[in-house]
């Protein structure tokens, strides 16, 4: 697939365990190291296209459960096109300027209570499910704006506006609510979640009920922020 965006057009590679044009030659320290590092097996660093960003948070039990899943798939050949990046990212090494600016490695964006079905929905939105990524105003570097994260923002490709997901628009949301969408995708005002928001709900309703509704908690628990301005 292509995913657009202001920075350029970017294409996921292969991830079939496919040993020339896949990662079937990587170990789980490759996995781990793109995954949580945002670098390739060459120490190349990875466009924050690939969302490194909220994967760093990730335990290294997943990930090592990832790669012996990933390894279980078939093998597919072939090769994505090159990625078209803006004239901004068009030398690798900028992206590792970037990531110096915006990127702590291994640290996650969840705010923890102790609760254990809240911390358990803080890992799953913040690491796994990577909810911000899409729901967050970005800068001119295209990172988020900390301000703005779950506040909404304009669509990475360009198709309309991410809405606010903090309790400043979800508030008549109950936590049931939350969870039956992530299931059914269907909202409380009888309407349905459509857009990159519908293969968001393709994935989740593969997910346990606990694990919906542990999302749907931390979700709820998120101060109300003010929606930014598109
Ligand atoms: C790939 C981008 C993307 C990701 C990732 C994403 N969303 Fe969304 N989300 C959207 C879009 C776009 C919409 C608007 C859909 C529409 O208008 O039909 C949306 C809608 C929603 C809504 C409905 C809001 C409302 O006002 O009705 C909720 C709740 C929501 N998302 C929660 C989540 C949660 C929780 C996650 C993480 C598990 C998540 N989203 C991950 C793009 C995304």
């Amino acid at each position: 697939m292509a995913l657009g965006s202001p920075f350029g057009t970017f294409r996921p590679p292969n991830i079939s365990p496919d040993p020339v044009d896949g990662i079937g030659r990587w170990t789980p320290v490759d996995l781990a190291n793109a995954l949580v590092g945002g670098v390739s097996p060459e120490r190349e660093h990875y466009y924050p296209a690939f969302p490194y960003t909220s994967f760093t948070g990730m335990t290294a039990g997943d990930i090592r459960d990832l790669y012996a899943y990933l390894m279980t798939l078939p093998k597919v050949s072939g090769r994505a096109p090159p990625h078209h990046p803006s004239i901004l990212f068009r030398i690798r090494r900028f992206v590792g300027f970037w990531k110096l600016l915006f990127f702590r490695e291994g640290q996650s964006e969840a705010r923890l209570s102790g609760e254990p079905i809240h911390d358990r929905g803080a890992y799953l939105v913040e690491s796994i499910s990577h909810c911000a990524e899409c729901h967050s105003s970005r800068n001119v570097f295209g990172a988020i704006k900390p301000d703005t994260r779950f506040a909404g923002g304009v669509d990475p490709q360009g198709t309309g506006f991410v809405p606010n997901i903090t309790q400043q628009d979800l508030g008549k949301s109950s936590e049931q609510d939350i969870s039956t969408m992530l299931k059914t995708g269907d909202t409380p005002d009888h309407g349905r979640v459509g857009s990159s928001m519908a293969d968001v709900v393709t994935n989740t309703a593969m997910l346990p009920d606990s694990d919906r509704d542990a999302i749907a908690r931390y979700i709820k628990a998120l101060p109300a922020l003010p929606t930014p301005e598109p």
